[in-house]
């Protein structure tokens, strides 16, 4: 078998929250290049069309879907759009996801409130529906939750965040055990330090620069880190994973800090 029909994605519908920026975009880039008809999901629309723009210019297929995670209704028409567009979703990629700097002392309820209906309550919601359809439609399909190395430590100013994320790696195991005999794999991507718009200035400050002698690598992870975990879980390469959740972050989650 070669690697190239391997991670072959052509034929398959994939549907990515939170495509507008960051790991997302590049998600929703990645799985475009290697064959999958993608449906991006986010609330800033304009975005959304910059990236699918880039889609289809790199000879990919692309719609942009204009919705809020949280939003129940929006949620079935991204999946009914991408349905009309393309056929079944078979990938969903649940990356929408929001963080909050509070110490858990001055945390507001809204926040908490905010924080997990969006990288949890959001991501349940999501993977069921994706699962609803494609037992419905007859179809194997994969669903991606990002998770986070906060999933499984902690740090100061993250606890809503942190309790999100390792919600989602149980998820993942829970939503895999009741679908891996109907053909739907379910899976996390745990991805540590990356550079994004969202943390570019802080880890690109002193401040941040002194983490990278923490991660064995030596180095934050970029963008471009994910695509072979992104495309092993998303294609027939990773046909007998489910229920894993797979840590790409240097190596900084097998250590202890100093
Ligand atoms: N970068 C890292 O170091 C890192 C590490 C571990 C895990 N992660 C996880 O990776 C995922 C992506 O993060 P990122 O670093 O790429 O950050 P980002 O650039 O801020 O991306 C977050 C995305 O989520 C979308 N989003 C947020 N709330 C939403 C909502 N209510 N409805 C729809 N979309 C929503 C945003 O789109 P709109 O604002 O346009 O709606 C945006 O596209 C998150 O789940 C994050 O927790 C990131």
């Amino acid at each position: 078998m070669k690697a190239v029909e391997l991670f072959d994605l052509s034929g398959k519908v994939a549907l990515v929250t939170g495509a507008s920026s960051g790991l997302g975009a590049r998600f929703a880039e990645v799985l475009a290049a290697n064959g999958a008809a993608v449906a991006l999901v986010a609330r800033r629309a304009e975005r959304l069309e910059a990236v699918k723009a880039r889609i289809t210019a790199a000879g990919g297929r692309a719609i942009a879907i204009e919705g809020d995670v949280n939003d129940r209704a929006a949620m079935q028409r991204a999946f009914d759009a991408a349905e009309k567009a393309f056929g079944a979703v078979t990938v969903l990629v649940n990356n929408a996801g929001v963080a909050h700097a509070h110490r858990a002392v001055e945390m507001p309820a809204t926040e908490w409130r905010r924080v997990l209906d969006t990288n949890l309550d959001a991501v349940f919601f999501w993977a069921q529906e994706a699962a609803r359809r494609m037992l419905a439609a007859g179809q194997r399909g994969s669903i991606i939750n990002i998770a986070s190395i906060l999933g499984i430590a902690v740090a100061k100013g993250t606890v809503a965040y942190a309790v999100s994320k390792a919600a989602v790696i149980q998820l993942t195991r829970a939503l895999s055990l009741e679908l891996a005999f109907r053909g739907v794999r379910v899976n996390a991507i745990a991805p540590g330090w990356i550079v994004t718009e969202i943390n570019r200035d802080y880890l690109e400050s002193d401040k941040g620069k002194a983490l990278t002698r923490q991660i064995p690598t030596g180095r934050f992870g970029e963008e471009e880190d994910l695509d072979g975990v992104l495309l092993l879980l998303a294609s027939d390469a990773g046909r007998y994973i489910t229920g894993t959740t797979v840590f790409a972050d240097g190596g900084i989650s097998n250590v202890l800090p100093g």
